[in-house]
């Protein structure tokens, strides 16, 4: 760069520095971050055959152990499936499952232990309540590194507990399916805000 006089050069440096700062790159606030999380998320029913490391699964479910819960009860108990054989067997007692994920979870409520801390109302409501609330701590987790999810409630209780030898007090609420997605499908239409909400 070869300026004629000093002038010149000042003026060519002002505008770059206005050019500059006129490209300043806004970072998203933590709630345009969490809106496209939980906006983008898909349930995903194709996966690729692609191990997800236990790490990754691990740091998912540390997380989510800090969602809310009734009488902070944490009645929540997880059963997390890897081996390939117990995956098909899995499938076989899910009517609802569709793609061959690498990794489940069985998203588990010990009711017993609800009940202790948090008497007939834990053990007989809060828990579904809870366990909704960290299937979502879960799946939103999983989207954000990069994983997808299918969140599957039809399925025989007792098969999936004589399979994975589950204790009896706990009780199997949903199986999360996950995985690498292979295919995003496009977002289901939702409601509008006016069926869903009265206001008083
Ligand atoms: C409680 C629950 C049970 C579900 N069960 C199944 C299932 O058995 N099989 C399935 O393919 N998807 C299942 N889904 C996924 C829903 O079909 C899906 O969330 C819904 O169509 C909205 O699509 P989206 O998750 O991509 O936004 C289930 C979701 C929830 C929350």
């Amino acid at each position: 760069m070869f300026f004629k006089t000093l002038s010149e050069g000042k003026t060519y440096f002002n505008s770059l520095k206005a050019r500059v700062r006129g490209m300043t790159v806004q970072t998203p606030s933590k709630a345009d971050i969490l809106i496209d999380i939980i906006k983008s998320r898909r349930t995903i029913r194709s996966f690729e055959d692609r191990e997800v490391p236990k790490e990754v699964i691990e740091r998912i479910l540390e997380v989510a152990r800090w969602s809310p819960s009734g009488s902070n009860a944490q009645e929540w108990r997880f059963v997390v499936v890897t081996d390939k054989k117990l995956l098909k067997a899995l499938r076989m007692f899910s009517p609802g499952w569709l793609g061959e994920a690498p990794v489940v979870i069985a998203v588990c409520a010990d009711r017993e232990w609800a009940y202790k801390v948090a008497g007939k109302l834990g053990r007989d409501r809060m828990y579904l309540i809870d366990s909704g609330i960290v299937i979502q701590s879960i799946v939103l987790l999983a989207h954000a590194l990069g994983l997808g999810t299918n969140i599957i409630a039809s399925f025989s209780p007792e098969a999936i507990r004589e399979l994975l030898n589950i204790p009896d007090s706990w009780d199997v609420v949903a199986l999360i399916a996950m995985g690498y997605p292979k295919e995003v499908p496009k977002a289901p239409p939702r409601l509008p805000l006016d069926k869903l909400v009265i206001w008083r």
